[in-house]
């Protein structure tokens, strides 16, 4: 009986120590890739780390990795959590999503954190919880959003200002564009 244990426990100390050289890819783009979403979403430096902190590491490009986020298994776990996350709303795609889409996403923002279905209960277990004061800032946040741009649709200022950047560190082109 004793030795069925301890044959049991050093496959699984195997079996862990294997898996950490299965490294999932990492989901680690320049935080650039969140700027227009911040922008045109009037995303304040508070909300910001809120959803640094809460949100980013499966609705970005961005994920931040401390080192826990490293050890199989929750390397792989969280691996797929990002790959799910990313698929159902991407902050990083942000500009490539419809007036119509961004409007939808927000309202699914505020439904998800009403219903503490966001962010992922297991994601607080290894993380720490969203106090119910961050979840209420970000749904204010959200339905802010919402409403400033039914006034005045969403303009795609900020990724013009993008390409224009991308223009300019060609510099034969520079002095077309000024
Ligand atoms: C550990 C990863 C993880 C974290 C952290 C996380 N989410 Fe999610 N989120 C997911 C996954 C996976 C899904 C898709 C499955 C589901 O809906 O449960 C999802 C779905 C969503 C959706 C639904 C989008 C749609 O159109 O269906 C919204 C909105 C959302 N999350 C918002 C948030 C917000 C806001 C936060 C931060 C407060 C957050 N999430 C934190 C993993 C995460």
């Amino acid at each position: 009986m004793f030795s069925k244990i301890k044959n049991l426990f050093i496959v699984l100390v195997l079996f862990l120590v294997i898996t950490q050289f299965l490294r999932p890819e990492k989901n680690e783009a320049s935080y650039t890739s969140i700027t227009t979403f911040e922008e045109q979403a009037s995303v304040t430096p508070e909300i910001q780390s809120i959803l640094q902190n809460q949100c980013y590491d499966c609705h970005s490009n961005t994920t931040r990795y401390p080192w826990f986020m490293e050890v199989s298994p929750i390397s792989h776990w969280m691996a797929y959590h990002i790959e799910e996350g990313k698929e159902h709303f991407n902050v990083s795609k942000w500009e490539v999503y419809t007036d119509k889409q961004k409007d939808h996403k927000l309202e699914e923002v505020i439904e998800k954190l009403e219903e503490k279905a966001m962010p992922l209960e297991s994601y607080g277990w290894i993380h720490g919880e969203i106090s119910s004061t961050d979840a209420g800032k970000l749904i204010a946040w959200a339905k802010d959003t919402r409403a400033k741009a039914k006034e005045e649709p969403i303009v795609k200022d900020s990724l013009q200002v993008e390409e224009t950047n991308v223009v300019a560190t060609d510099s034969l082109t520079t002095n077309d564009v000024q």
